[in-house]
């Protein structure tokens, strides 16, 4: 019983939830996708780990309505909707809705039975998209949003524009996920820390080991790039998705990863704005949590302000 509580990527107790163990113990054995015929062709699917290493940090918590923006088939859902605090909601948002099907048997077999999922079709800073989740939020008994996912497109002009879009949505002590930290290094990490270098922010990062499987992985996919993950030598990315590195303001380009800036936990953050969360997991993300009392609105001006 103690080996299948212990996460793998860290060694901490997820327990809280066994459903949630359940899951994460599923996915990363690929059980979970086993009705997925496609994501059985990769050897690696997106999430498979991460999922475990975000659960770690974010288990601890409940959240008051829940938006993931990128349905994609769903393979954060179940994780989230045990998330939810009773009477909320999770909506989750995708341009396209074909894998909405996939999502919800992943949700029937493992998410909360008790949880009100509701899915949107729609661009994730489309109007359209927005009435509906304000219809969805007037039912709530919060009427905020506690937890953003942000994982539609990742290319720093799409990133930007939904934080804006979403930023009066954002209850006062929220939280921003951010997929693909090191997989979108030079678009989703660089706009993180430009947007927060005017804040009081604690980071840390719980297993800075870039050797380590699965913050590295060396036999991605049977590619001719197998590599994933943090090259040593130059402490960069081995690999990013290409259409991140579109547009991009030129300092955005050659910024190494300086994982000294990093705490190794979460404790003695008093007094700042954000905690951030840096987890290497592959493909990596960023947890940003608003602690102090600087309001999103104000974040959502910085982010007017940069390029
Ligand atoms: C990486 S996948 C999301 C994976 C998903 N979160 C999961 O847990 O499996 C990205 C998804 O975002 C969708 N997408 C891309 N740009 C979008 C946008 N601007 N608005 C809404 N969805 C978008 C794509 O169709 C794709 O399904």
């Amino acid at each position: 019983m103690k080996n299948f509580l212990k996460s793998r990527s860290t060694g901490e107790f997820l327990g809280r939830n066994h459903m949630i163990e359940k899951y994460i113990a599923a996915a990363k054995s690929r059980i979970a996708f086993k009705h997925l015929p496609k994501l059985m062709q990769p050897r690696y699917t997106m999430y498979q780990y991460l999922l475990g290493s975000v659960a770690e940090s974010l288990v601890y918590q409940k959240y008051c309505n829940i938006l993931m923006l990128g349905t994609g088939r769903g393979q954060f859902l179940p994780l989230l909707s045990h998330l939810l605090k009773d009477g909320t909601f999770m909506m989750t948002c995708d341009a396209r809705d074909k894998g909405n099907g996939d999502a919800c048997a992943l949700l029937e077999r493992w998410g909360n039975p008790n949880s009100d999922v509701f899915f949107i079709s729609g661009n994730s800073d489309d109007q359209k998209t927005k009435e509906q989740v304000e219809h969805v939020l007037n039912q709530s008994v919060d009427k905020k949003i506690d937890l953003l996912v942000c994982d539609a497109g990742n290319t720093r002009a799409q990133i930007k524009s939904d934080l804006v879009f979403w930023s009066d949505f954002l209850s006062d002590r929220s939280a921003i996920l951010f997929t693909g930290a090191i997989w979108c290094h030079d678009s989703v990490k660089v706009l993180v820390d430009d947007i927060v270098s005017d804040y009081s922010v604690h980071r840390y990062c719980r297993n800075k080991d870039i050797k380590m499987f699965p913050n590295y992985i060396d036999d991605w996919d049977n590619s001719d790039t197998p590599q994933r993950g943090i090259n040593p030598s130059t402490m960069r990315p081995y690999f990013q998705e290409k259409s991140c590195k579109d547009n991009l303001p030129t300092h955005a380009l050659d910024q190494k990863l300086d994982l000294d800036k990093f705490h190794d936990s979460k404790d003695e953050f008093e007094g700042v704005d954000f905690t951030y969360e840096l987890i290497l997991t592959h493909p990596g993300s960023i947890i940003l949590h608003n602690v102090g009392t600087k309001s999103w609105s104000n974040f959502s001006e910085k982010i007017h302000a940069i390029a």
